[in-house]
């Protein structure tokens, strides 16, 4: 039996821009996704879910599919990832040459589900390499991330962007332009997450920001501004200058607002957490709704957003420096 487990990520910066080759930085947070896998005497795959949910957060179950009769799903939840357990499976038997190995899979995890934090990314991550760990093969940690953006890329229909995946199996902070990601030098970020305990979709978020930069020039001047930003970011970052790194966030957050990405709910936990104290706060991800994340080492933000109607769900997570990690 082999348990792994791998971090979720918000953007610090630079999330839409990134679509049109400018840079980007998610950065890695402390909260998990576990999985859990034990190779079986035959070749069929078994994947329970003890806890896809975070404090009542969950998707209802809609049983086994048909077509894939092999597959025994036996909690709620697991559907939505079941794309994701399978292609990363077929990966993991592809690395091990052992096309015909069957597991039992059990897949924990403290991410919100579909909130923009890169649950699926983690659970593909952790996922190949118990399995692979299981099958008594070691990935080095780029080939992991890169089989594990495959999976992301099929089940996304070619959508996926690497930064979830790297960053998952990385850790820490990440550099993002096109198809290169590094990790990069970053202080110690006191991450607070508010989850409006819903989910804008990215694909339409995405295509509205791109016929805005097609109709306007000063939307396409937006989307370099972003990158300007990320730039300067990255400098603070260097630097470990938390208090610069918040004023970009708020000018970030300002920038995804005119790109029409925010949303009132976003908007409500962004100022919420200005007003408590927060250093900086910033939706995180794809927007209309999800989550935002603001910096702030006191305890002042989360009792705002307690308190704020809009945000269901408000955690902190520092800056997770480990990527990808064997548990057991
Ligand atoms: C979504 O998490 C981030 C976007 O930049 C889309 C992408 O990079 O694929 C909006």
């Amino acid at each position: 039996m082999a348990t792994a487990s791998a971090p979720g990520k918000v953007y610090l910066f630079g999330e839409h821009a990134v679509v049109y080759g400018e840079p980007a930085v998610p950065c890695a947070i402390e909260r998990r996704a576990t999985v859990t896998v034990e190779e079986r005497a035959d070749d069929k795959l078994r994947v329970e879910a003890e806890d896809l949910s975070l404090d009542g957060f969950t998707v209802e179950y809609s049983g086994p599919t048909d077509a894939n009769p092999a597959v025994d799903v036996s909690e709620s939840l697991v559907n939505a990832a079941m794309g994701y357990v399978d292609t990363a499976v077929e990966e993991a038997r592809d690395a091990a040459d052992r096309p015909d190995a069957g597991f039992d899979v059990i897949i924990e995890s403290d991410i919100p589900l579909g909130a923009g934090l890169g649950s699926s990314a983690a659970v593909v991550v952790a996922g190949i390499e118990a399995a692979t760990r299981e099958l008594g093969v070691e990935l080095s940690r780029s080939e992991l991330a890169e089989r594990a953006y495959r999976v992301e890329h099929e089940v996304q229909d070619g959508q996926a962007s690497r930064a979830d995946t790297y960053c998952s199996t990385m850790g820490g902070a990440v550099r993002v332009e096109g198809d290169q990601c590094e990790t990069i030098d970053a202080p110690d970020l006191p991450f607070v997450v508010g989850y409006d305990g819903g989910a804008g979709d990215t694909g339409e978020l995405v295509a509205g920001v791109r016929a805005l930069k097609g109709t306007y020039d000063f939307a396409d001047d937006t989307v370099r501004a972003i990158g300007d930003v990320v730039r300067q970011g990255e400098d603070a970052l260097e630097a470990g200058d938390v208090e610069e790194l918040g004023r970009l966030m708020d000018f970030n957050h300002g920038l995804l607002s005119a790109l029409g990405v925010s949303a009132r709910s976003l908007d409500a936990m962004v100022w919420g957490a200005r007003e408590a104290g927060a250093v900086g706060a910033k939706l995180t991800g794809a927007g209309g709704g999800g989550c935002i994340v603001a910096l702030d080492e006191t305890d002042a933000t989360e009792t705002a957003l307690k308190y704020t109607p809009d945000c269901e769900q408000v955690f902190r997570a520092r800056l997770d420096s480990d990527g990808v990690r064997l548990e057991r």
